[in-house]
């Protein structure tokens, strides 16, 4: 396997979002089969592994709390099925900096082990292949295989069927999270609608910004109406993401909370960010105001704004894009268009 990226001495476990998800008929095994489009973020959590006797497992970092209770998290049976499969003791001492917050559909946890199981084939010196790795997170969780290269890959099977996507365009995301978690497992358990799992996938033909919007405007997120049904200010946090100005796209990540917004170029994102902490609409609810304020202010410290803001979605082995600035004026039109109907503070 390639060596890991290092980041300050650690691996990165970058926040995943999935721009659409279709999930099919419940499995014998109790798994849904699916389909998604997962992307990474240019920040997120970050892991190192260090010499050690016997597996431990420091964390730190703004939401290090949400995992301090846990006797076991994925984090170290990453570490023992690594050391399992290799036969060998899994000594180390892990330290993992929780940036992202828990349970909140952008694959944190997820991230986190696998950059565990990068981190250790450094450090024990095994010379494995990716898809070894992938076959072991396969056996620990469905969005860890697709977190191991941390590409923009489609997902199918239960998850553990990853294709990187051929060339990808950078994207300016917004990603906003309410601060509320929803556990994976109730939200698969509310669903009722699905769009299955014959959708055809554009592999390969994602060249630009417009492109990828094409594509998403005829899919979904199955999980969104029941994520919607568990925590209803997951729309709210939809509707004011939708009605920023320049935002081309909304939509929710995974089995949620967190929700992002597609914008143009990282200018209008930046200014979006500010606008996001006043209420979108005069009519909103105070509940609504109050909580666009949270989730905002909320947001910053977990991602900083820059990297946030700019979700490098590319990464350095993929080729870049045009910028997203310069793209398909038809979307830019529709915004205008939009944001006349719509002026700032109004519906
Ligand atoms: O694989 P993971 O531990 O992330 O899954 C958590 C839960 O989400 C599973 O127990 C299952 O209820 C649900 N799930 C599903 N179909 C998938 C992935 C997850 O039903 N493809």
């Amino acid at each position: 396997m390639a060596a890991p990226d290092i980041l300050n001495g650690a691996v990165p476990a970058r926040a995943k979002v999935n721009l659409f998800l279709h999930v099919g008929d419940k499995r014998d095994d109790g798994f849904h089969p699916l389909q998604s489009l997962a992307v990474f973020t240019a920040s997120g959590d970050s892991l190192r592994a260090e010499e050690g006797s016997g597996l431990s497992l420091e964390i730190d970092g703004p939401f290090a709390a949400g995992l301090q209770k846990e006797q076991d998290n994925l984090v170290l049976r990453a570490a023992r099925a690594l050391g399992e499969a290799a036969a060998r003791p899994a000594d180390a001492r892990l330290i993992l900096t929780k940036n992202l917050p828990v349970a909140s559909g952008i694959g944190g946890g997820s991230a986190d082990a696998a950059a565990a199981l990068r981190a250790l084939c450094a450090l024990w010196k095994l010379d494995w292949d990716e898809g070894r790795l992938r076959e072991i997170g396969a056996s620990l969780g469905s969005d860890i295989p697709v977190c191991v290269p941390s590409l923009p890959s489609f997902m199918e099977g239960r998850g553990e069927i990853v294709t990187p996507v051929e060339s990808f365009p950078r994207l300016a995301l917004l990603l906003v999270n309410p601060r509320v978690a929803v556990p994976t497992r109730d939200v698969f358990s509310a669903l009722t609608q699905r769009s299955g799992v014959g959708a055809i996938l554009p592999r390969g033909r994602l060249r630009d910004c417009a492109d990828l919007l094409r594509f998403l405007e005829t899919t979904r997120n199955d999980l969104e109406a029941p994520a919607r049904a568990l925590q209803p200010v997951i729309g709210e946090v939809l509707s004011a993401l939708a009605a920023l100005p320049g935002a081309l796209f909304t939509r929710m990540s995974g089995s949620g909370a967190t929700c992002f917004a597609i914008f143009p170029d990282d200018d209008s994102c930046a200014r979006a960010i500010g606008g996001f902490s006043r209420p979108p609409c005069p009519n909103s609810t105070s509940r609504m105001k109050r909580r666009a304020r949270i989730s905002a202010r909320e947001l910053r410290p977990a991602l900083p704004v820059k990297s946030a803001q700019w979700a490098d979605l590319s990464s350095e082995r993929r080729e870049l894009g045009r910028a997203a600035g310069k793209q398909d004026c038809k979307f830019n039109k529709r915004v205008r268009r939009k944001n006349r109907r719509c002026p700032r503070g109004r519906t």
